[in-house]
C-alpha cells in the first residue's frame, strides 16, 4: 500500500482518542476520531477512510450495530473491534460479521500498529484478488465473444453452402439476418433472443439442402408433388440441425418460418401467437427480401412495393405487431437495401456491383 492509511477511531472514552491519535500520526497515519456513533457516521460521509477502529461499548448503540450502518454507507471499509478482555465472545461475533481484526483492552501503540499492518496486508490481498477476478471475467467474456464470432461464421458458411444450390437466393439468408436485426432492435428483443434470431435467420432455409437441384432451379411452375417437396424444407432443416444440441433453441423458429398469422401457412397451420416470435419475425424479413430479389419468373420489386405488400397482408400472413415494427424501422430497411455497404456488409467492395449484375442477368 503506497497511499497513507486513513484511520478513524470510534470510542466513547475520550482519553483513548486523545492518547492514540497523536501517536499514530507520528507513525505517518492519517487519523480522525469520533466519540459517538453519530459523529462516526457523519465523518465517514464527509471523509474517506480505510480502517475503522470501533469500540464495542458505545452507549445505546453497540459497536456491531455501528459497523453494520457504516458498511451500508461504504462497503469498502475495513473494521477492527476494540473490546475489553472479558468480551472475547463479542470479538468473535464481530469477526464473523466481517471485522478484520480485534484489539483487547488494554492495548498499546504497538498493538495498534500491528493491527493496521495486518489489515493493510488483507486490503492488499483483497485488491489483488478483485483485480484477478476482473481480469478473469474480462478474459472469459473475450473468449465468449470469440466463440460467438466463430459460431456465427460457421452458420454463415453453412448458409452460403446452401445458397450455392440455389443461385437466385445468393446472400438471402444473410440479408434476412441483417433485416431481422432491425426488427429485433425495434421491438427491444433481448440479447439471447437476438442471437437466436440471428442464427435462425441464417439457417431458416437450410432444409433446402435436401431439395433436388431440379426443383430448386426449375423455371416453370412447380407441380403439386414438387411444391410439396419445397414445403418440406422447414422440416428437413429441423432434421439436419436436430443432432446438434446448440441448435435446439432455434428449431421452432426454423420449423415455423412459413406459418401464416391467420393459420393458413405450413407445416402445422399454427396461428397468431402460437407461432414462435422469432419465426414471425423471419417471415416478414424473408418476404421483404424475396420481393426485392430477382426470380427467374419476375424482376425484383422496389422497397415501396415490399412495404405495401407487408402492410396489405398484416394480420393475414404477417403478425401486425411485427409489421408495425417494420414500419417503425422502415427507413433503416430502405437505407440497408439502398446502400451497398449496409445492404451487404460482408461482401467486399466492388463485388456488390458484380452481385447485382449476376442477379439481373
Ligand atoms: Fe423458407
Amino acid at each position: 500500500m503506497t497511499e497513507e492509511t486513513r484511520i478513524l477511531i470510534v470510542d466513547d472514552e475520550k482519553r483513548i482518542l486523545e492518547l492514540f491519535k497523536p501517536l499514530l500520526e507520528d507513525f505517518g497515519y492519517y487519523v480522525r476520531t469520533a466519540a459517538t456513533p453519530e459523529d462516526a457516521l457523519r465523518l465517514i460521509r464527509e471523509d474517506r477512510f480505510h480502517i475503522i477502529f470501533v469500540d464495542q461499548y458505545l452507549g445505546p448503540m453497540k459497536g456491531l450495530e455501528l459497523i453494520g450502518k457504516m458498511t451500508v454507507t461504504d462497503p469498502g471499509l475495513y473494521f477492527v473491534t476494540m473490546t475489553a478482555c472479558s468480551s472475547t465472545d463479542l470479538a468473535v461475533e464481530a469477526m464473523k460479521k466481517g471485522a478484520s481484526d480485534f484489539l483487547s483492552k488494554p492495548f498499546f501503540i504497538n498493538d495498534f500498529i500491528k493491527s493496521i499492518e495486518y489489515v493493510n496486508k488483507k486490503r492488499a490481498l483483497d485488491a489483488e484478488k478483485a483485480e484477478l477476478i476482473m481480469s478473469l471475467e474480462l478474459k472469459a467474456s473475450e473468449k465468449e465473444e470469440e466463440l460467438k464470432g466463430m459460431y456465427f461464421s460457421v452458420l454463415s458458411s453453412l448458409a452460403q453452402a446452401m445458397e450455392k444450390k440455389d443461385i437466385g437466393t445468393y446472400g438471402h439468408s444473410r440479408r434476412v439476418g441483417h433485416y431481422s436485426r432491425l426488427i429485433a432492435a425495434a421491438i427491444d428483443l433481448g440479447g439471447e433472443d437476438s442471437d437466436r434470431l440471428k442464427a435462425a435467420s441464417l439457417l431458416h432455409d437450410i432444409g433446402k439442402i435436401g431439395i433436388t437441384d431440379f426443383i430448386l432451379g426449375k423455371n416453370g411452375r412447380l407441380n403439386s408433388h414438387e411444391m410439396q417437396e419445397v414445403k418440406n424444407h422447414p422440416m428437413k432443416g429441423v432434421e439436419i440441425l436436430k443432432p446438434l444440441k446448440q441448435f435446439h433453441s432455434i428449431l421452432p423458429a426454423i420449423l415455423h418460418h412459413h406459418e401464416y398469422y391467420d393459420g393458413s401457412g405450413y407445416p402445422e397451420g399454427l396461428a397468431g401467437e402460437d407461432i414462435p416470435l422469432l419465426a414471425r419475425i423471419i417471415t416478414v424479413c424473408d418476404t421483404y427480401d424475396a420481393i426485392l430479389s430477382n426470380r427467374p419468373y419476375r424482376a425484383a420489386g422496389t422497397h415501396e412495393k415490399a412495404l405495401a405488400e407487408l402492410i396489405k397482408y398484416s394480420g393475414r400472413q404477417f403478425d401486425p405487431m411485427i409489421v408495425e415494427a417494420f414500419v417503425y424501422a422502415e427507413k433503416k430497411f430502405r437505407r440497408m437495401f439502398g446502400t451497398a455497404d449496409n445492404f451487404y456488409p460482408e461482401m467486399p467492395s466492388g463485388l456488390y456491383e458484380t452481385y447485382n449484375a449476376a442477379e439481373r442477368a
